[in-house]
Parts: C-alpha cells; structure tokens; sequence
C-alpha cells in the first residue's frame, strides 16, 4: 500500500512494533481520506466530525461555547450516535451522540410517528479534553452530548432525532437525520442479539457492522478493544494514543449503533491512561451505560440488565487480568463481590431463563493471548456456582469455541450442531474477538476446525497467564471450534415452555461457522 506523506513522530516510533507502526500509519492515511469527505461536507455549509483541524473539537483550546468557537450551531452536525439500554431496557435508551464544535442546549426530539416528534429531552454534555504531548500530538477537545430517556413504553418502536440551538432535527431540511429505536417487549417474546470484540477502525471493522445488522439483532453487546485509539493496549501513558481515532469509531459505527443499542465494556485498549480515574475518564465521557449497582461512575464496562428471558452481565476483566496488570485490583474486590450478589438476583428471578456473561480477556483460549489465570481465579468459582449459562470474551482475534468445561475440565463434548445443557455439562465459553481488528491465528500445527470443514479433534498445547505475567504451559482437551476469519456471534433467544439459547458463528459473509443449543434441565 502507498503510506500517507507524514511519518511517526520518533517519540512513539521508538515504542511501537513493525505491526503497530504499519496500523498508525494506515490509521492516519485512513483518517485523512476521511477528513477529505468532512471538507467537502463543510464547503456544502455543514460541519461534520472526524477528526483534526476544522474538524473535531478545537485543538489547543477549551471553548465552552458556540459563540466561543464562533460557529453559528446551524452549521455544526450531529455525529457519532449510539444507543444503549438503561437498566431497564423496557423503559429506558440512553441516546448519545458528538458534535465537532461546542453547542448550546443540545437535546433529543423523540415521538411514535416520524411526523411527531414534539417531545424534548435535553442533553448533557461532556466535553472531553486529553493534554498534548510535545512532538507527539496536539491537545484535543471532544464534546459528547447524552440524553437519558426514562419511563418509554416496552415493545414500542420510537422516533428520535437530536439537536441543538440552530439545528433541530424536526425542521424539513434535517428530517433525514431522523433514526428509530424499539424498547424491549413486557414478556418474553423470541429476540436475536449479536456481540464481538475487538473491533477498531477499517473496512473488516465497518463490513462486521453490515453484517450484523443483517440479522436484525435486539442489541449488540461488544467485549472490548473497543477503538483502538490507544495502540499498545498496556494502560500505560507510554502507550501511543491518537483520542482523533474515537471520532472515526463512532461514526463508522453510526449506521448501526444509531438503531441497535451498543452495549460495550472495556478490553485492555480501553484502559487509557490520560484520563482519571483508572484510565476510564474518557469511556465515562463517550458512553452511557446502565447503572446497575454497581459504580458506573468509575467502572463503565461493569453493569447488568434483562432483556427479555435473558439476562445479560458486563465485566471488566482489567480489574483481574493477570496478563496486562494495568488495573489489575482496582476495584479492590468490589467487582467480583458485586458479580456475586448479582448473579445470585438473576437466578432467583423467576422471569429470567438464562444468565450470559460477557467481558475480554478470555477464560479458555489457545490463540496468541491465550487463557488469562485471573479471570479463571476470580470469576470461574462464581460462574459455576450461579450455573451460568454462557460466556462472550475477545481479546484473541479469532473464533474460538470450547466443549462444555466443568471445573476446568470438558464436562461435556459439543460439537458443531450439539446441545449442551449448564446444570449437567458446565459452561461453554466463546472468543468472539473477530470483530474487525487485524486477526490471530492458533498454535502452530493446530488447524482451524468449524462448520462444514471439522477436523479431527485433538489436544492443543497452550498456556495461562499466572500472577506477575508469566506464562503457565498447560495441553488442553476443550477447543473445539477454531475459526482465523472476521466473524461474530448471533445468538436466538427463547422463551416459553421449552427455552433456549440457538447460538451461531457467522463469517462476515453471512456464512455459519459454528452453531450449538443451551437448555437448562433437559
Ligand atoms: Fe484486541
Ligand atoms: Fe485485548
């Protein structure tokens, strides 16, 4: 490929990979192709986001204006908007969204019919400033704006558009900005969502969002590594960090995330460390996500919320990772306290058929990071005494799916197509960390083995990380699906007299690569 006419600056060349150099650099090629269209759009008289210069937040200032970027509002877009449940996903959506300017009283319109959209509910803001590093990058602001909307009406589909002094959403020429949402249904009624990690910014990143949309999923729930914007991934202020990267996440990910609830946690990328408190003060910022009891105020990828028969519980797996230490403790066991009380109210509520877990730093697999002796230390007790039902993680870019594991062993063989039931054969954990982020591959001598092409199975030599990052040998008998494409999971959820859990692996062209079936007590 042709690399872009602006180098490395030396202070982060010197810290960074062949790989990591090669990604900067096609970020930064990729993020001026995009700062061209942005140009084009504002010559026409509107700004949009994305990025640097005229673009995305003021370089170098902290303007807490529209008058103080001297920018009448009618010319600065909306960009970027995301949904997420509320605790409630019956009644509550959180509407987010960023402007490249600072605007005054920004606001969501929302309605039942796209002709009526007379209800206003202001935004906060929350304007995100990250310090320059001399040779390295400029200061940056960034203004996200969120709109909580509570007491919604279940099962409904609204309309909504947001705005602010000079742009509203409602008038003629901004009517095509207008986007639906539909709150969770009473009862139990049959639904589908999708999840992955590991995404970043790049044509797989963007074809992963086409074609989970494809299959018309509730909400998709994403595993971290979220953007990427902190290249090295350690939680580290050494790490290379380009907070610009944010903009071009968001607006990639508009076309979905405007529609389908994007409910995230934080991978070991998400740690970045220019923002209080514990490398988190910039997902606090860009993010609303359910709080749940648990302090969302300090840990946004930590939260619970019920959809349906299902319900759903989002960990950081930074707070026991054994592998990337970063932030390792810091919630001083509160975390894993709160997974406790919370998967014991899951399993005593009578509406709730199954339990799914999702967080990144993967239990059980052999790909490059392998298997993190943390997370296996403090959650696996846990999982198995609430009998959860299954597990997401990322953080290895592949697919990798395991037998049924019951105290650290295969409780059970699922192959492709099998039916596996928590209460007798444990659990099965899925990597879905095929999400867009350039992919892994598995042990040397150890082949893929998925839908339509199943190899012989057999154990793979792998490891665990142990306290102070050293690397545990162990030879395992539970990978049993391994898949080195972008792919993502779809899962079909059933409620009713025979509940169950249809899950699917899909390649990015819409291809099964995996499918198994959770009932509990058969
Ligand atoms: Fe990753
Ligand atoms: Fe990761």
């Amino acid at each position: 490929m042709d690399l872009p006419d602006f180098g490395i600056p030396p202070q982060l060349a010197h810290r960074m990979s062949m790989a990591e150099q090669h990604e900067y650099l096609r970020t930064r090629l990729m993020r001026r192709r995009t700062l061209v269209t942005a140009g084009a759009v504002a010559a026409g008289g509107l700004l949009t986001g994305c990025g640097g210069g005229s673009g995305s937040g003021s370089r170098g200032t902290t303007s807490p204006s529209s008058s103080a970027s001297g920018v009448h509002g009618s010319v600065v877009a909306p960009f970027g908007r995301h949904l997420a449940f509320g605790a409630d996903p019956k009644t509550q959506m959180r509407v987010s969204w960023q402007v490249p300017l600072a605007v005054r009283k920004p606001y969501v319109r929302i309605g039942t019919r796209p002709d009526d959209l007379s209800h206003r509910i202001e935004a906060e803001v929350r304007d995100l400033h990250t310090p320059g590093v001399t040779g390295v990058r400029s200061a940056l602001e960034q203004y996200y704006l969120h709109a909580a909307l509570d007491g919604l009406r279940p099962g409904t589909t609204y309309y909504y558009g947001v705005g602010h002094e000079g742009f509203d959403p409602a008038s003629a020429a901004r009517r095509a900005t207008i986007a639906t949402f539909r709150t969770a249904p009473a009862g139990p009624e049959k639904f589908v969502f999708t999840a992955f990690g590991d995404q970043g910014v790049s044509r797989a990143a963007a074809a992963s969002d086409h074609a989970l949309l494809r299959r018309r999923p509730a909400f998709h729930l994403h595993a971290g590594d979220i953007c990427y914007a902190d290249t090295n991934g350690q939680g580290r202020k050494s790490d290379g960090y380009d907070p610009s990267y944010w903009d071009l996440f968001l607006k990639q990910n508009e076309p979905v995330a405007r529609t389908v609830p994007w409910m995230v946690t934080t991978g070991n990328h998400d740690m970045e460390a220019w923002y209080s408190p514990d490398g988190y003060g910039g997902q606090l910022a860009r993010w609303s996500l359910p709080e749940s009891g648990f302090d969302a105020r300090t840990a946004p990828g930590v939260y619970s919320f019920t959809y349906g028969n299902v319900g759903f519980v989002a960990l950081d797996a930074n707070d026991v990772s054994y592998e990337i230490p970063a932030n390792l403790g810091y919630t001083d066991g509160r975390q894993t306290k709160w997974l406790d009380g919370r998967l014991a109210e899951l399993r005593a509520d009578r509406s709730v058929d199954f339990v799914v877990v999702f967080f990144h730093h993967c239990a059980y697999s052999t790909s490059s990071h392998a298997s993190d002796g943390g997370v296996r230390e403090q959650w696996l007790p846990l999982f198995a005494k609430h009998q959860v039902d299954l597990v997401i993680n990322g953080h290895n870019h592949v697919y990798e799916r395991t037998d049924a594991i019951r105290q650290g062993e295969v409780g059970r063989a699922v192959p492709v197509g099998a039916s596996t039931d928590p209460t007798r054969d444990g659990i099965v954990y899925v990597t879905a960390g095929g999400g867009g982020r350039d992919l892994y591959g598995f042990p040397s001598g150890v082949p893929e083995s998925y839908e339509g092409h199943v190899t012989r199975h057999e154990a793979v030599r792998s490891f665990s990380w142990a306290k102070g990052q050293s690397a545990e040998k162990e030879t395992v008998e539970w990978s049993r699906v391994r898949y080195r494409g972008f792919s993502f999971l779809s899962v079909e959820a059933t409620g009713g007299s025979r509940p169950a859990l249809s899950v699917s692996a899909l390649a990015q062209s819409g291809e099964r690569i995996d499918h198994f079936e959770v009932r509990r007590g058969v």
